[in-house]
């Protein structure tokens, strides 16, 4: 070979060890500042700091568990199944290939008594080999399409094949919570998903605007939520607890603090939820209380959230029974009523974009209406 050959094969092997070690630091640096910048973002978050709502943390006394691999229904265990049987195929396909690649690497380097001008055996048109790499990955992603499928047709209900026996919720996706409807038991709630253990949930999945998808990874894969279009999705809570999700569909700038809590409860307790969430609950007594109360129907509050007893407005969530919650603002911070004060004095400082309006209150009348909304219990 030239003095130019060698020269470009050295520029070539310099290049090559660049790329390696830039890729290695920048991979570093990034899991490094994902270690350290992980657990703080939500938490220490400046304008959330302004108004100071207590204990600012997504999700709060839930255990932040959504993996996939940790299934609490038959349905999710079907899903982790198939999730294993494809990372075993690939990581096989990657063992085997790196395997060789590697190989080849070494067994057929460059050593120092190669004759400079020998080029390694070529090889055109061999029937076998070209045959087998076009067979073997046929083979393969016929497997993994059988198998998906087959995992498909096991989760996925149609229109009817609604569990004689089954639980209905109705789940409508809004920019940026959930509302979970019971058409059976004459219950309306957000956010916040009480079901019973054991038992059958039927969910008639849709969106109020745009495209949302319903993910409670412990329970159910991912469903999209259309809006004017109804999807349906079946599953069976095994273990009564605290089950996180969360839209997995970007619908806008608040898609992250679209969160999902799902309760299971045993029957009897779920039986006594759905019984008392079927009330009303205003009830307004005290002074502060029905100032608080009028305060809510003089201003825009009652054309967007309803009250049972008191009003009708369906555009925003329903509050009857708004302290039964542990959370609002679609999941983003605990219910209390330092909370509600910070959020009703300006929700754009707490959730820059959502449709709920800063009504200018006067520090008075947050007073008296949170007086009012801490007693929807
Ligand atoms: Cu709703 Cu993302």
């Amino acid at each position: 070979m030239t003095e130019r050959g060698r020269t470009s094969d050295k520029v070539i092997t310099r290049a090559w060890w660049i790329l390696i070690v830039t890729t290695v630091m920048v991979g570093g640096l990034g899991l490094f500042l994902m270690y350290i910048l992980g657990g703080q973002i939500e938490v220490g978050d400046p304008i959330v700091e302004r108004f100071t709502p207590t204990d600012i943390f997504v999700q709060p006394d839930a255990e932040w568990n959504t993996s996939v691999l940790e299934p609490g229904s038959p349905e999710t265990r079907e899903i982790r199944k198939l999730t294993w049987l494809v990372f075993a195929i690939t990581a096989g396909i990657f063992v085997v290939v790196e395997g060789l690649l590697i190989y080849a690497i070494f067994r057929y380097r460059r050593r120092k008594n190669d004759s400079e001008a020998k080029d390694p055996v070529q090889l055109y048109g061999s029937n076998p080999v070209e045959i087998a790499w076009t067979i073997i990955p046929i083979i393969i992603v016929f497997v993994l399409c059988l198998a998906t499928i087959r995992t498909i047709q096991t989760v996925q209900p149609t229109k009817n094949e609604r569990p004689e026996n089954a639980l209905t919720v109705e789940v409508i996706g809004h920019r940026w919570w959930w509302e979970f409807r019971y058409p059976e038991l004459d219950v309306v709630t957000a956010n916040e998903m009480f079901i019973p253990v054991d038992r059958p949930i039927w969910l008639e999945i849709s969106s109020a605007d745009v495209i949302h998808s319903f993910w409670v990874p412990e329970l159910q894969g991912k469903m999209d939520a259309f809006p004017g279009h109804l999807n349906y999705w079946k599953l069976t809570a095994e273990e009564e607890g605290t089950y996180l999700g969360q839209c997995a569909e970007y619908c806008g700038n608040q898609h992250a603090n679209m969160l999902i809590r799902v309760e299971v409860l045993d029957a009897l307790d779920f039986g006594s939820w759905a019984k008392r969430q079927a009330q009303p609950a205003d009830v307004a007594t005290g002074k502060d209380v029905l100032l608080g109360r009028e305060v809510f129907l003089k201003y825009a509050c009652q054309n967007c959230h309803a009250v049972a007893g008191l009003s009708n407005g369906t555009y925003a969530p329903d509050l009857t029974h708004l302290m039964s919650r542990v959370t609002f603002a679609g999941g983003m911070i605990p219910n209390n009523a330092d909370n509600l004060k910070a959020w009703i004095d300006d929700p754009e400082q707490i959730k820059p974009g959502c449709d709920m309006p800063a009504l200018k209150l006067s520090t008075e009348e947050i007073e008296q209406v949170v007086a009012y909304l801490v007693t929807l219990k």
